[in-house]
């Protein structure tokens, strides 16, 4: 019996990337963030001057992109082309180009095909849009994370600034609103709950409690695979 596929999906802001972080060391899963592919592809067809209306160059761009997550302790990093992109692609710009050039389908089939061959020997925490309703329907825990506009704006808006780059508030939240608004009414796989999703609103909870809840149900779902007890209990 092989490990578990978790999907964690939901709107931009909600805590995903930490809880998915979070969650996957507490398991001793690999952590896939799916929206540093995305990004990378856009940071990719901008430094390329790829045309950003070519749907069928970006999607051969996708194919092709040599995208690598290493883990050093102090943090997961995103490389490309031999380069450490990860604070690059999460610009404000790279933000909204992502946004635009995911609506694509020939890039969603590319990066579809990368996060299966990623995921499917299971042991993994996916984080994304679609991953259970689209790449991974089959996972065998679902969570839908959510948090009001307001809140995911303010969590934004505050790693920014620990990035240095200072934004006002206002205008985070009406980004993170309209590209929700984009995510969500797109033509392709656009963010829509999978019914056998648990739905979690994050907007009155710590990181912790939240990381508890999945840790709990995820153990859950082991045990009822009858998959033997994770190592971190052992000593109990
Ligand atoms: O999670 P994020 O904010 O890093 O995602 C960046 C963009 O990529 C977001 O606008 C939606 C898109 N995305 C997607 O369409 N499908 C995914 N599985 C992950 C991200």
């Amino acid at each position: 019996m092989r490990e578990l596929i978790v999907a964690i999906d939901g709107p931009s802001g909600a805590g995903k990337s930490t809880l998915s972080r979070r969650l996957a060391k507490e398991l001793g899963y690999v952590n896939i963030n799916t929206g540093a592919l995305y990004r990378t592809v856009a940071l990719a067809a901008t430094r390329k001057m790829v045309d950003l209306t070519d749907e069928a160059a970006l999607g051969r761009l996708a194919r092709e992109i040599i995208i690598e997550f290493v883990r050093p302790e102090t943090g997961e990093r995103v490389i490309f082309d031999g380069e450490d992109v990860s604070e690059a692609i999460r610009t404000p710009e790279i933000s909204c180009l992502t946004s635009r050039i995911s609506a694509y389908p020939e890039v969603r089939r590319a990066l579809n095909e990368l996060q299966r061959k990623l995921g499917s020997q299971g042991g993994v925490v996916l984080e994304g849009r679609d991953i259970g309703t689209v790449v991974f329907p089959q996972a065998e825990v679902k969570f839908f994370l959510s948090a009001s506009a307001e809140e995911r704006g303010r969590r934004r808006n505050d790693e920014l600034k620990a990035r240095g780059i200072l934004v006002e508030l206002e205008k985070t939240i009406a980004a993170v609103e309209a590209r929700d608004a984009a995510d969500s009414a797109r033509e392709h796989a656009p963010l829509t709950q999978a019914a056998d999703a648990m739905v979690i609103d994050s907007t009155a909870m710590s990181i912790e409690e939240v990381l508890q809840k999945m840790v709990t149900v995820v153990q859950q779902r082991r045990r009822l695979a009858g998959l033997a007890e994770p190592v971190m209990e052992l000593g109990r």
